[in-house]
């Protein structure tokens, strides 16, 4: 085999975000070239045929062509590496610091974020603007870098900023899965990081589809829902959240995302949902509950059953758990507080750890179906 023969692996653009992380996670990707996409698909350059591809993308479609390194689908793909932000920040900031930099930040619309908050990183504060300066000189497309200046927290999620480089505006839009959405990072909750989770929610759609109506009951800007109607126009979705700026800007990315699907935001306390009157219709009627507030989803529970379909509904509930035996926890703490509830448990279809989310705790959730 030559040095210059390569492969490309083709797959449908849906699925893009997942295949790319199992892709990722046996290291398989050629960094030195560029993903493309074409139409419905999307191209991923491979640095080398792995025996078990078939099953690590058991139930995708894909298609792998061997090319040169010469040919057109290549050409004009290379890419230069950018410098990670460890790496450029080593020039600007002396040597016995280099050991403490933050290797990454988030990147949400065109703001970056960073987090210099641990003790031992007090000496880079007075480095901060520095830090700042670089990462807008680095990446273009970034027009404002801020610092977290708190954790999530208070009835709505968020957190303080504090601007360190670029326009002060914290007001955005980010795509996440081939959608688009209104965020402002300071007046509502969103994370990047729930991208791969999202999309896991969305195309469960086809295996779940029923009659019913999706209710995102804490659904901030409306990434769940939007994402679900953008892939399958036909599901109808309704989301509520306290925060009046998340329902606003959630009822702007329903026309940012061109969606011809019924989608309903309202502006709502769930503990007061039984005396809202757009939801006596849906007694009964709801086929999949989406509970992201993993602090406290918990003590939602028993605002859902007046709403259960009679066949059971899914509901996918998040938590935080503490990090030994996370799932196990979730599971215990929930079934505890389904029975408080009334309600029954038929089925576990799937758990994981989503995320990361303090020293001790991870995000997990729970993809069951309830009856009552
Ligand atoms: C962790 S955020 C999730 C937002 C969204 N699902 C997402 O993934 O971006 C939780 C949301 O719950 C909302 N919330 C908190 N208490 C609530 C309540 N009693 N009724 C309705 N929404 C509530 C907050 O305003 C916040 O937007």
């Amino acid at each position: 085999m030559s040095e210059s023969e390569k492969w490309i692996i083709q797959i449908n653009r849906i699925n893009g975000d997942v295949i790319i992380k199992k892709l990722q996670s046996v290291n398989v990707i050629d960094s030195n070239f560029k993903i493309y996409s074409r139409d419905d698909s999307i191209f991923i350059p491979l640095k080398q045929i792995i025996e078990n591809l078939p099953e690590l993308l058991n139930g995708y479609e894909f298609k792998i062509f061997e090319v040169q390194e010469n040919d057109e689908n290549l050409k004009d793909r290379k890419l230069t590496h950018r410098k990670s932000l460890k790496e450029t920040l080593k020039k600007i900031i002396p040597l016995e610091y280099h050991n403490i930099l933050p290797r990454a930040f988030d990147i949400i619309g065109n703001i970056a974020i960073i987090e210099l908050n641990r003790d031992e990183q007090k000496p880079l504060r007075s480095y901060i603007n520095e830090i700042g300066k670089v990462l807008l000189e680095n990446h273009p497309n970034i027009k404002s870098v801020y610092e977290k200046a708190s954790d999530i927290e208070g009835l709505y999620r968020t957190r303080k900023f504090d601007l360190i480089a670029g326009i002060n505006n914290t007001e955005t839009i980010h795509k996440e899965n081939l959608c688009k959405f209104h965020v402002d990072i300071e007046q509502t909750f969103f994370s990047p990081r729930l991208a791969y989770e999202r999309q896991r929610i969305a195309n469960l759609e086809t295996e779940f589809n029923s009659n019913g109506i999706i209710w995102d009951i804490f659904c901030g800007v409306g990434p769940f829902v939007i994402q679900i109607s953008k892939l399958y126009p036909k599901s109808r979705s309704i989301g509520t959240d306290i925060n009046y700026q998340a329902v606003e800007l959630a009822k702007k990315n329903i026309e940012l995302n061109k969606i011809n699907g019924e989608i309903e935001f309202y502006w709502q306390d769930v503990k007061e949902i039984s005396t809202f009157p757009n939801f006596t219709n849906h007694q009964n009627n709801i086929s999949r509950f989406i509970m992201n507030l993993p602090e406290k989803s918990i003590q939602f529970l028993k605002y859902l059953p007046p709403f259960i379909q009679k066949e059971g509904s899914l509901l996918h509930i998040y938590q935080f758990n503490n990090k030994i035996n996370p799932i196990q926890e979730a599971k215990e703490v929930f079934e505890k507080e389904l029975c408080n509830s009334g309600m029954r448990l038929k089925e576990y279809k799937f758990s994981k750890v989503v995320k990361p989310f303090s020293p001790n705790n991870v995000m997990t959730v729970l993809d069951v179906i309830i009856t009552l």
